[in-house]
């Protein structure tokens, strides 16, 4: 039934709110992105996702939908997706929205209802729980947005639980009544046409009975509460049923979201014939800093791609991502921002791009936005990193201290309006925009970038064509080589009798490196520094150098 398309598909990620405002109310919209697809399509992406979409207040842009059957006013109308789906498809291009089912608003009817009444008939779609017996919470684990994930509710004088903000309440998966309703939403929006879901948070339905308290070794107030709900035994039954009832019946791509899924059982979540999903989002080699001076861990790196690459060889398949809306940027983060921002950022982007599976690029990844600092919290948005600063500042931590690692970690990096050009707020909207322009749009924006051949987008370019032309980049075997190199990422590609080499200087500093024996450099097909005639297997890289060979491998 499924025909694995999206194997060649190269996906490009879209946060409507932030992409482009075509009636200058200052938010972005669906006719926004139609009037962008032409970018797209000529930049080589085959697939859209696009973040929620649906009726919500906003307390986490989208992510707490009051209503699945209905768009968010602010970016449009059914019409509007409907003709969104219809321009897209006759690009030639995909859509997968986000389906998000782990939670829904507060404003959500059912929750209105659930909350109305402890005999409502909507009242076990939610998870309540009275307080202890001497008035305390429930239990101690730490919602992801700081404080506790029980909510105290007045009108019937027990907590509900929210593992994100208290106005997204968690659904109740033990109710099959929940899930028939899940179900059937999410094929009603598979009747549409759509091409997929990105799942959110899927990793979160199940939560371990009792809902007992996780050990506190630090006895501090909250603690980390995973152990509660991520990835817990059960969760399997969830989402084979999801499966069954719903995306195996269509011809879609499914990426789930799954923090706190393992290597170890991956195979469940992306095994070829039996996963849940075509792909997953994990988050292992996200954050691997050493602790001494804070630099990138690149062994730990190594260790955190090459696993998951070489597990999943002939038996699932990877979802390859640097960056999204919940991450700071990767140029910012990875790479140098200032003097070599155009040179670290290809050097990224070869990086992950050329391994196997599908590589997916968050909008103004392909043009290195960067992160953004602004001085004051009231500047911010992002409701996961407001709760966080007001929480941690009433526990004693100061201004300075959560500014910092605001700049470095908040959400609200990746949000700033994609800059388009080097018209007042970055040619986004014609309005004041919802969230600030990052100050730096004169010199990062697309138009720039579409007009420099030696600008990132020409590089990713470049990138989305070698990969289309050469089956080795895709369906080659991922193999990691030079795996003692203090600073550079190397690995090859094989494919039937086809090999090519991929080598990143990840730092800041030149470095030598050699080609191991048994391997020739043919031909040069990509470098981020003007590079011609540079073939022998011993060279000398320049900071965030990267090259890209056709290698002959004697070794064959
Ligand atoms: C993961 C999403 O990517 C994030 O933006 C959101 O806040 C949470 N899930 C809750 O839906």
């Amino acid at each position: 039934m499924k025909s694995r398309w999206w194997k060649e598909a190269v996906a490009y990620q879209i946060y409507p709110r932030s992409f482009y405002d075509s009636n200058g109310d200052g938010i972005g919209d669906l006719k926004g992105i139609i009037e962008k697809l032409d970018y797209l399509k000529e930049f080589g992406v085959d697939v859209l996702w696009v973040n929620p979409i649906y009726q919500s207040p906003n307390d986490d842009n989208g992510y707490d939908i009051s209503d699945f059957y209905a768009i968010m006013d602010e970016f449009g109308t059914m019409d509007d997706f409907e003709n969104l789906l219809k321009e897209v498809h006759n690009r030639g291009m995909k859509i997968i929205p986000d389906l998000v089912v782990n939670h829904t608003s507060d404003e959500h009817e059912w929750f209105m209802e659930s909350r109305s009444s402890k005999d409502s008939p909507y009242r076990d779609y939610y998870i309540w729980h009275p307080g202890k017996p001497d008035g305390s919470l429930p239990n101690n684990w730490e919602s992801f947005f700081g404080g506790s994930v029980w909510q105290y509710d007045e009108q019937t004088e027990e907590y509900y639980m929210h593992i994100f903000s208290k106005k997204q309440p968690d659904l109740n998966w033990e109710n099959a009544e929940v899930r028939d309703k899940l179900y059937e939403m999410v094929n009603w929006w598979l009747d549409k046409g759509i091409d997929g879901f990105r799942v959110d948070a899927i990793t979160h339905i199940k939560k371990i009975d009792g809902f007992p308290d996780l050990p506190n070794p630090q006895n501090r107030k909250f603690v980390q509460s995973n152990a509660g709900h991520a990835n817990q035994p059960g969760i399997d039954v969830f989402l084979s049923e999801f499966v069954e009832r719903t995306v195996k019946n269509y011809d879609v791509m499914t990426v789930g979201e799954a923090g706190g899924a393992t290597f170890e059982n991956a195979r469940h979540w992306v095994d070829q014939d039996k996963g849940y999903f075509d792909m997953i989002f994990q988050f292992e080699h996200l954050g691997l800093w050493k602790a001494d001076d804070g630099s990138l861990d690149i062994d730990a790196l190594r260790t955190a791609m090459s696993k998951w690459q070489t597990g999943l060889e002939g038996k699932g398949w990877n979802a390859l991502f640097l960056e999204n809306h919940d991450q700071p940027r990767s140029v910012s983060t990875w790479g140098n921002d200032k003097d070599l921002r155009k040179t670290s950022a290809k050097a990224l982007a070869t990086f992950y791009f050329l391994m196997q599976g599908t590589p997916f690029i968050y909008q103004g990844q392909e043009i290195g936005m960067t992160n953004v600092r602004f001085d004051s919290i009231d500047e911010y948005s992002d409701s996961g990193i407001v709760n966080l600063y007001e929480y941690e500042t009433g526990n004693g931590r100061t201004h300075e201290e959560m500014m910092k690692y605001i700049w470095k970690n908040g959400r609200d990096n990746s949000r700033t309006p994609m800059q388009w050009s080097s018209e007042p707020q970055a040619g986004f909207t014609t309005g004041t925009p919802w969230f600030g322009v990052n100050p730096n749009y004169p010199d990062i924006n697309v138009e720039e970038s579409v007009n420099n051949p030696d600008s990132i987008y020409h590089y990713y370019k470049k990138l989305i064509e070698l990969r289309k032309d050469l089956p080795a980049l895709i369906y080659g075997k991922y193999e990691l080589i030079a795996k003692e190199h203090s600073q550079v990422y190397a690995y090859l590609r094989k494919y039937k009798e086809e090999c090519y080499a991929v080598i990143v200087n990840l730092l800041d500093e030149e470095t030598d490196f050699y080609l191991q024996d048994g391997l020739t450099c043919e031909n040069l097909l990509l470098s981020n520094y003007s590079r011609e005639d540079v073939l022998g297997s011993a060279m000398h890289l320049q900071p965030f150098e990267a090259r890209v060979y056709k290698v002959m491998n004697q070794s064959n």
